[in-house]
């Protein structure tokens, strides 16, 4: 299976000390560092854009990953700029796209042609392009674009898109199971409700890269909550 990662979601830090709260994370040995852009219409918050992603990438430079994960409507208007601002990896909403996935198994061939055209557009800047799951997307929706070469990194939603700090949804466990049966080289990544109790259960199903926001950035010692997390991947 490819390497154990962590990817502290930077939603939970303190936005006014953004690359202190970085550099943390970093120390503690995360390798990625989770930036959760929301638009005001894919789900009901605003949060972050490209300005900020630009400055976050200064603070760290090379010695952590920006790990951006795109809950809006229109991810293909915004690829240039992610990219622009020093996204390493651009995830975007299968749904987004792609609706479909919500009810069927098979995503209906003028939404795949979308989510393709957004998947090469993603490459040809220069980043990794993920895929990511809402717990009501069929996981098998991402095999014609895994088949296609496209995908880089399923991300498998574990609370529905739009806040931190909610509950780990146990049904999305056998989704986990699934993918990775079906690639056993695959970044897998898992986001919602991830900490000490849960990431066991994440971990085990087959997820590599976790993400966790209020665990990491609500722990009195963030060093220890990483080393746990981490840890619990290497088990
Ligand atoms: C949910 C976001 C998550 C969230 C995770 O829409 O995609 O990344 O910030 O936060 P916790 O770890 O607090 O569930
Ligand atoms: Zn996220």
């Amino acid at each position: 299976a490819p390497a154990a990662v962590i990817s502290p979601s930077i939603l939970s830090a303190d936005f006014a000390n953004l690359a202190p709260e970085a550099k943390k994370c970093i120390q503690a040995g995360a390798q990625w560092l989770h930036v959760d852009v929301m638009d005001g219409h894919y789900v009901h918050n605003l949060t972050i854009g490209p300005p900020v992603v630009k400055s976050l990438k200064a603070a760290v430079g090379t010695s952590a990953v920006l790990d951006c994960h795109l809950m809006v409507t229109e991810p293909t208007e915004w690829v240039d700029d992610f990219a622009k601002a020093g996204a390493d990896i651009f995830t975007f909403q299968l749904d987004a796209v792609a609706p479909s996935c919500l009810t069927s198994e098979t995503v209906i061939p003028e939404e795949l042609e979308k989510a393709k055209a957004l998947m090469k557009a993603i490459k040809g800047a220069g980043m990794k392009a993920g895929v990511c799951l809402r717990p009501k997307a069929a996981a098998a929706c991402v095999a014609p674009l895994v088949e296609a070469g496209l995908v880089d990194l399923i991300l498998v939603l574990t609370v529905e898109p739009g806040f931190g700090g909610q509950a780990f949804m146990p049904e999305m466990v056998p989704k986990i199971e699934a993918l990775r049966k079906a690639y056993p080289d695959m970044d897998i990544e898992v986001d919602g409700g991830i900490k000490d109790s849960t990431v066991g259960a994440a971990a085990k199903a087959g997820a590599n890269v976790v993400v966790a926001g209020s665990y990491v950035f609500g722990a009195s010692d963030l060093k220890a909550a990483v080393s746990t997390l981490q840890a619990a991947l290497d088990a």
